[in-house]
């Protein structure tokens, strides 16, 4: 069911009292708080078990509040903003006097942006600050698609969850430093490199996916509880049946190319042709194939192309290190 105007007044009063309100955008659900209250804040952090140095995004109703969030917005930010907003787009710039240090895990830059989503914009305009969240799933696991996804993963943590129904873009927003003189991407996301370069009219920097530009990432980020392992389209399904032999309960991703195939594993995905549809459903992939008991995913990465290029970074980074490795 999706929230109606009196769920939407009740989460900006919640918002208000220094609670916690879990909304969806476009990208995926996020988990907010008032980000010029440090108290409630620092419930965020606590709520997902996320280091307090890692920060989080502050979202905006409209571009035009963006002063207030931010100081010495470069040109180049603001025709982004203009032409992304509202949208997947996190532009980092310099902190603005009305973001609790909180929010920005200690940092003087600070991440901003107004999301699509209908009922997160009803939400910020109700509300009518800056709300800070992040992605409404325990820190280091799979961002929640929908609001049955935050209610299992967060439960009483969360004072009240907008249901907005299931987020049509899926993967995360695109961060783009935007504080110096070129822009970078710190990490791909909705917004594609190729639309952002389009728009500069030159080539944008993608860190590799092991690097940890943005503070506070880690290798294994993005993970179900089932370890990924990543191969070759064409040695996903031995692969997966090999594993599955050797005693594992083995989900698969089997890529486009191979659909039909038949794989003897103990759950089989047909991953979607469309790098959109695989996008929104490739978080909701992931808790499934948890669900159903799998101790190990076997995917491969897609071209890294359009959205393909967040997808794949996600996928790799849900198959790195884990901090018990
Ligand atoms: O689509 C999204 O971006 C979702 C929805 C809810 O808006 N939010 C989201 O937030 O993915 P979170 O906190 O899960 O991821 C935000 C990332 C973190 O990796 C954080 O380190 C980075 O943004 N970040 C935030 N502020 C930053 C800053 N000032 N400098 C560098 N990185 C920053
Ligand atoms: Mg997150």
């Amino acid at each position: 069911m999706t929230a109606g105007t009196s769920d939407i007044e009740k989460a900006a009063g919640v918002l208000r009292a220094g609670g916690l309100v879990a909304f969806p955008t476009e990208t995926v659900y996020g988990l907010g708080a008032d980000a010029g209250n440090s108290a409630a804040v620092a419930r965020v952090f606590q709520a997902k078990g996320r280091p307090p140095s890692h920060p989080l995004i502050v979202h905006l109703a409209d571009p035009e509040h963006l002063g207030e969030w931010a100081e010495d917005v470069p040109a180049t930010a603001r025709l982004l903003a203009e032409r992304f907003w509202p949208g997947p787009l996190t532009l980092v710039l310099r902190r603005g006097r009305r973001v609790s240090l909180a929010a920005t895990g200690g940092l003087e830059t600070v991440g901003v942006r107004v999301p699509s989503h209908p009922v997160a914009l009803a939400l910020l305009s109700a509300f009518g600050g800056g709300v800070a969240a992040p992605s409404a799933n325990r820190f280091g696991s799979v961002s929640p698609t929908t609001a049955d996804h935050v209610r299992a993963e967060l439960g009483d943590a969360v004072d009240f969850v907008l249901d907005g129904g299931p987020c049509e873009v899926g993967v995360e927003s695109t961060i783009v430093d935007a504080t110096g003189d070129t822009p970078s991407i710190l990490r791909p996301g909705g917004v594609t490199r190729e639309d952002l370069e389009a728009v500069l009219g030159f080539p944008l920097a993608v860190p590799a996916t092991s690097s940890v530009r943005v503070p506070g990432q880690h290798p294994s980020h993005y993970a179900p509880r089932a370890r990924v392992v990543l191969v070759e389209p064409e040695k996903v399904v031995a692969e997966a049946e090999l594993a599955q032999e050797l005693g594992h309960r083995v989900g698969v991703l089997v890529p486009p190319a191979f659909a039909g195939v038949p794989v003897k594993a103990h759950a089989v995905v047909a991953v979607p042709g469309s790098m959109a549809a695989y996008a929104r459903r490739l978080y909701g992939f992931l808790r499934e194939l948890d669900q159903r008991g799998c101790d190990l995913v076997v995917a491969s990465v897609p071209e890294e192309r359009g959205l393909g290029l967040a997808i794949a970074n996600r996928l790799r980074r849900a198959a790195g290190p884990r901090p018990s490795d």
